[in-house]
């Protein structure tokens, strides 16, 4: 299965964020935790260079715990702090605020020395497409936030989030696109539902679903659905149209459906938590 896709828009999101990032001391790049590596572009490294880093693992509330634990061992070896979060109920928010802080301390105690006290840290979200960056934002800003105005330099109408005394968020995220030279990584990013759903086969994907589970949660589909998942993957992805009635006219199972309704229970972790891939070295998962 071939993901290649280049949209039009990418060098347009680049140049954004090349001109945004000068304004910040500190990027904080958002990857979903069910695949942290495909979900991570490595144009991050040169566009954030010079500035202080943090890794948000988000959607941990739909990856396995286990692996976010690996994965954040993993990502602080590169020398960035990595912390796991829930965007969306904002579990984590407490330890992301300090997490921040940390990640700026040599800013903030190069502006104590320089008599600069209250001159809060300013930080950037980035990400790929649907990793939650506007739901992060939100999330942070709270009810509380207060939008500080446009700034001198500030282009596109950007606003500043104050956090807290201590820190802003420019509201407008970065959007990194993903790299999928690795034929791995573009299945990943599909499943994930980071690729446009129409340029690709629905049921060829769920049936890579299937073998991904069969292989490393083959209780899941049971449970869901019912079935015995030991036959290969159409027969499996027949048997989930069967058991939640997909059906054409003439009374053929509609595998395209079916597809699109193990893709949705994934996406939305009505399969439990899954995480698809661990990282190379993993000695602490097993
Ligand atoms: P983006 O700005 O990076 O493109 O992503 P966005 O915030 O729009 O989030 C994409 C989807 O991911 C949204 O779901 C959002 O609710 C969900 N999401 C973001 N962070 C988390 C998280 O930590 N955990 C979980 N479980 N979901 C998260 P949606 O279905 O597109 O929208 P909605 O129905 O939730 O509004």
């Amino acid at each position: 299965m071939d993901f290649q896709w280049y949209p039009g828009h990418m060098t347009k999101a680049k140049r954004a964020m090349q001109e945004d990032i000068k304004l910040v001391d500190l990027v904080i790049e958002l990857l979903d935790a069910r695949a942290p590596g495909s979900s991570r572009n490595p144009d991050i490294d040169t566009l954030g260079k010079g500035k202080a880093r943090l890794i948000l693992l988000n959607k941990a509330d739909m990856a396995d715990e286990k692996a976010n634990r690996a994965w954040e061992k993993e990502l602080s070896r590169t020398g960035a702090l990595t912390v796991g979060m829930d965007a969306r109920s904002g579990d984590g928010k407490k330890k992301v605020q300090e997490a921040i802080l940390k990640a700026c301390a040599e800013k903030i105690e190069r502006n104590r020395k320089r008599g600069i006290l209250n001159r809060p840290v300013r930080a950037m979200v980035a990400g790929i497409p649907n990793v939650g960056k506007s739901t992060f934002i939100n999330t942070m800003a709270g009810r509380a936030s207060a939008k500080t105005g446009n700034k001198p330099g500030v282009t596109r109408g950007n606003q500043w989030i104050r956090l807290n005394k201590q820190v802003e968020l420019l509201d407008t995220p970065g959007i990194l696109w993903p790299k999928f030279e690795d034929p791995e990584v573009g299945l990943h990013l599909a499943l994930l539902g980071s690729i446009r759903e129409e340029i690709l086969n629905a049921a060829e994907l769920a049936a890579e679903l299937i073998r991904f589970l069969k292989a490393n949660a083959p209780d899941r589909l049971s449970e869901r659905y019912g079935i015995l998942p030991e036959a290969e993957e159409i027969r499996v992805l027949t048997q989930i149209a069967e058991a939640r009635n997909c059906r054409l006219k003439g009374n053929e199972p509609d595998l395209e459906r079916a597809a699109l309704l193990l893709l949705n229970d994934f996406r939305s972790g009505r399969l439990g938590r899954i995480t698809l891939e661990l990282p190379e070295r993993s000695p602490d998962y097993l």
